[in-house]
């Protein structure tokens, strides 16, 4: 529990929309400024916890939230639930009430995304979305933060996303909306974003000047500044030999970069199954940007555990210099001058 001024309203982040636009650009701002030199970071989190509870494997997602909490000089519990899920001996309300009384953050990547919404409503800490089947905000924050270091105009650049419109489409779409950023979600019909995400997405976006568009035409990869794509089957899903087949046409492979144009980079939040969803020349590219994605993810999370264990240091690393030199001064200061 913290004492001071909170930086970020919601206690919780199990879905981008839980966030504010510049709450969103805080994070990414903050994640910046972290990542340029650690050295003044290292005992921020001395002292705290973090539990990490898995119901399904992760390389990413584990390794940098551990090694991200120990260069803040924290501590990282492992609470491996994929042969046991959480629920099983513990109500999953008693567990987070549990859990709180050792622990000063809880991460949790789960099957049913229901699962945080109870944990965080026993839990007087906060609750990370480390993956649901619906949402993958960690990803998403990241991937924008990826995109502004390379350049990516918060409200000129296309973001295109090809593929299955699937829980790490939704969060990006949600970031998308909520810093008025232009993103096209290319789908078969078949694995098109459900109509309530599309419609919180468009009355966010309503208020930050975002341009979503949804499609099933690939001709819409034309000029984009980012093709992202994702794996067919995400994990839990059942795999379809059907939806696999819808998807072949979808693949991200070098016609497809060329038909987007020489700007045009590549994203996959990983793990990619070659040969499916992308190519491995797409992937080997120069246009793949994919692992400076994975790294980032360390860093944008350190970003949110800083922004809300620590607030007071996190705002004052928040200063008129640092943010002078931020792609996102212009969405930031927007958001500040809304009431
Ligand atoms: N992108 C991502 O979340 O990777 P992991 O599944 O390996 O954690
Ligand atoms: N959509 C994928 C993302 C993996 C990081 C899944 O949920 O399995």
């Amino acid at each position: 529990m913290t004492s001071s001024r909170a930086l970020i309203a919601s206690t919780d982040l199990l879905a981008v929309l839980d966030l504010a636009s510049h709450e969103i650009c805080t994070i990414i701002e903050l994640s910046r400024i972290i990542k340029r030199d650690y050295l003044p970071w290292r005992e921020v989190l001395s002292q705290r916890a973090v539990a990490l509870l898995f119901e399904k494997p992760s390389l990413r997602t584990r390794v940098s939230f551990e090694v991200g909490v120990a260069k803040l000089g924290g501590t990282v519990v492992y609470l491996d639930h994929q042969t046991n899920p959480i629920g099983a001996r513990d109500t999953v309300g008693d567990y987070g009430r549990n859990l709180e009384r050792y622990c000063d953050a809880l991460v949790g990547r789960v099957n049913q995304h229901q699962t945080l919404e109870a944990l965080a409503a026993a839990a007087r800490v906060p609750v990370i979305n480390a993956l649901s089947e619906s949402h993958h905000p960690c990803q998403a924050l990241a991937d924008f933060a990826t995109l502004f270091e390379h350049g990516f105009h918060p409200s000129r650049g296309h973001l295109v996303w090809v593929g299955d419109g699937n829980n790490v489409c939704r969060s990006l779409l949600e970031t998308a909306a909520s810093i008025g950023c232009r993103m096209t979600v290319v789908t078969p019909p078949s694995c098109a974003m459900d109509d309530a995400t599309i419609q919180s997405c468009l009355a966010r976006s309503c208020r930050t000047g975002a341009r979503l568009e949804f499609t099933s035409d690939l001709h819409a990869v034309a000029g984009a500044d980012a093709i992202y794509t994702d794996v067919w089957v995400s994990m839990g899903e059942k795999a379809h030999e059907e939806k696999s087949q819808v998807l072949r046409g979808y693949q991200v492979n070098t016609q497809l970069m060329k038909h987007a144009g020489a700007q045009a980079m590549f994203m996959h939040c990983l793990p990619a199954h070659r040969g499916d969803e992308v190519t491995d020349e797409v992937m080997d590219s120069s246009a793949s940007i994919v692992f400076d994605q994975a790294e980032n993810r360390m860093h944008v999370q350190n970003a949110l555990l800083v922004a809300l264990l620590t607030p007071d240091t996190a705002r004052s690393a928040l200063t008129a210099q640092n943010l002078a030199s931020s792609p996102l001064t212009p969405s930031l200061s927007r958001e500040h001058s809304t009431p």
